[in-house]
């Protein structure tokens, strides 16, 4: 079996159409996110959004991203700050794969969004301080990364990847 076009197909464009997300629609991702494995299932993720037609909410979302990151995302169709908890509820010891879970949730979210015909493009380039102050994020939390979404009717624009012989190695490192 090939990889499949879900996979291959996905890209993170710089430009979206106008199109407006519902609220379900966003939902639907963040459930599927949710649904992701994680350490001890203590599901360290959190998603705070907004929706562009939520217009204060939206600008606000904005304000936590680099000015880089603002130029190019006033016009998506929603925004996700996604944070982790740092430490296990069960014992309060850190969570060492904390970010880890939240990217095996988001690679959810992901394929989730490509069959939905929704488009991502994630973002490192966040001020965390604005996260935490403007979006309430409580002490324990940490802001990890940005997600805009949104939709696209362009050429697609695949990048090249590593090739499989460069990522994994049997036996021993090669
Ligand atoms: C965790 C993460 C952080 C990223 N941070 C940014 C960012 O701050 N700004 C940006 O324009 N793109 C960002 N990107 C997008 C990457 O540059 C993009 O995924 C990469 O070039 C590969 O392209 P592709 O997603 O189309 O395959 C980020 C992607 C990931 C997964």
């Amino acid at each position: 079996m090939e990889v499949l076009d879900l996979i291959k197909n996905r890209f993170s464009p710089y430009a979206f159409t106008d199109k407006k997300m519902t609220e379900q629609d966003l939902l639907t991702l963040f459930d599927a996110a949710g649904k992701a494995a994680s350490a001890f299932n203590e599901q360290p993720w959190r998603f705070i959004y907004a929706l562009r037609q939520d217009e204060v909410e939206f600008k606000v979302i904005q304000e936590c991203l680099v000015e880089g990151n603002q130029g190019w995302t006033g016009g998506v169709s929603a925004l996700v700050i996604a944070v982790v908890s740092e430490n296990y509820a069960k014992n309060g010891n850190k969570n060492t794969v904390a970010k880890h879970d939240l990217g095996l949730a988001v690679g959810n979210l992901t394929l989730q969004a490509s069959a939905m015909g929704i488009y991502l493009h994630q973002m490192a380039g966040i001020i965390p301080q604005n996260c935490i102050d403007k979006l309430n994020i409580p002490e324990g939390f940490e802001p990890v990364t940005a997600i805009a979404l949104g939709y696209y009717d362009g050429e697609s624009e695949i990048k090249e990847k590593k090739a499989v012989d460069e990522i994994a190695f049997k036996g021993t490192w090669k």
